[in-house]
């Protein structure tokens, strides 16, 4: 209401005065994402939002998402001041890879070619040789296994295993997975695409196998996005963050979409997928950062300084 209307435009006067943009992810909350592409920000994959960020003339970066794609911004862009609404939006992937113990599997396997997803922590990304999104890591693999490399994948096994399978590389897997994604069981789709057998099935690669093997699209948010606006057909079961669904619906506003179940008892979505993490960001917490500077990422120069090699490496390989 009102309120919100007021508590946009506080905000959007705090980005003008302070020279701030804001790249926002998919996953984030709507009201988000409209801000960010009311006032000359952007939404997108995370890989897009490492390219835009770069792109920007802004003095300050207000990411709104998980840790690891203000850190990317920042080891990017280390003269520009990289905010977050707040630092404790973390992902279990990032969680579940700790630097000392995957230096240490890196060490064990000296002969392999390490390539780490983009969800991990500057220290991990400056352990690596590569860095990829979802929207990337099969060209990047396929270029790699053609040179003859082994590689080591960390931290997600699901989307490590995909690539396994898809590009024939071998690859030694890291054991991490997205909680959010890692909720989408098999059996569950199946029954939901007997009720919708018309339906394209869009499926995010951080889930399961037997989920990844019933879809007609997988691929990286933006990747899914577009499936919506290319495909023929009028309905899409869609297995990834409900928050893709906003921008869904405004490129798309005719086509049907249905959340994949993520519980196993019943054929529709009890409670649809969402990322605590990405949850945590907010109206509120963004006009609070835009006031205080205090959720500021901040990372050591010998660190960024590694971690921007392979990051530069992913983006150069993109173009
Ligand atoms: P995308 O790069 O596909 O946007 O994925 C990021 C992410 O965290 C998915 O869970
Ligand atoms: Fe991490 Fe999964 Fe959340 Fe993406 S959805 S940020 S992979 S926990």
């Amino acid at each position: 209401g009102a309120d919100k209307a007021a508590l946009k435009d506080r905000i959007k006067a705090l980005l003008a005065e302070q020279n701030a943009v804001l790249v926002a992810h998919y996953y984030v909350d709507g009201d988000l994402q409209a801000l960010a592409e009311e006032t000359g920000g952007y939404v997108a994959d995370s890989l897009e939002m490492a390219r835009f960020g770069s792109e920007s003339d802004a003095e300050t970066l207000v990411v709104c998402g998980v840790r690891f794609m203000g850190e990317t911004a920042k080891i990017l862009n280390p003269e520009k001041r990289v905010l977050m609404p707040t630092l404790k939006a973390t992902c279990s992937l990032d969680e579940g890879c700790p630097p000392d113990a995957f230096s240490a599997f890196c060490d064990a396997h000296p002969e392999r070619t390490v390539v780490v997803y983009a969800n991990t922590s500057a220290e991990v990304k400056a352990r690596s040789d590569w860095v990829v999104t979802s929207s990337i890591a099969l060209p990047v693999v396929e270029h790699l296994h053609a040179q003859g490399e082994k590689i080591l994948w960390a931290p997600d096994k699901h989307l490590g295993h995909y690539v396994q399978r898809m590009t024939g590389a071998d690859i030694l897997l890291w054991d991490g997975a997205c909680v959010v994604h890692e909720e989408f069981k098999g059996f569950a789709l199946d029954r939901v695409r007997r009720l919708h057998p018309d339906a394209a099935v869009l499926v995010h690669p951080e889930s399961p196998d037997e989920v990844v093997d019933q879809a007609d699209v997988v691929g990286s948010t933006t990747q899914l996005i577009k499936a919506v606006q290319n495909m023929a057909n009028q309905e899409f079961i869609v297995a990834t963050d409900e928050g893709i669904f906003w921008k869904m619906h405004q490129l798309a506003p005719d086509k049907h979409l249905i959340a994949a179940p993520t519980a196993g008892e019943g054929a529709t979505c009890e409670s649809c997928a969402h990322c605590p993490w990405m949850a945590m960001n907010a109206l509120q917490n963004l006009e609070q950062v835009l006031r205080s500077h205090d959720q500021e990422i901040l990372i050591d120069e010998p660190i960024r300084r590694r971690a921007v090699v392979p990051i530069q490496r992913m983006l150069d390989f993109a173009r």
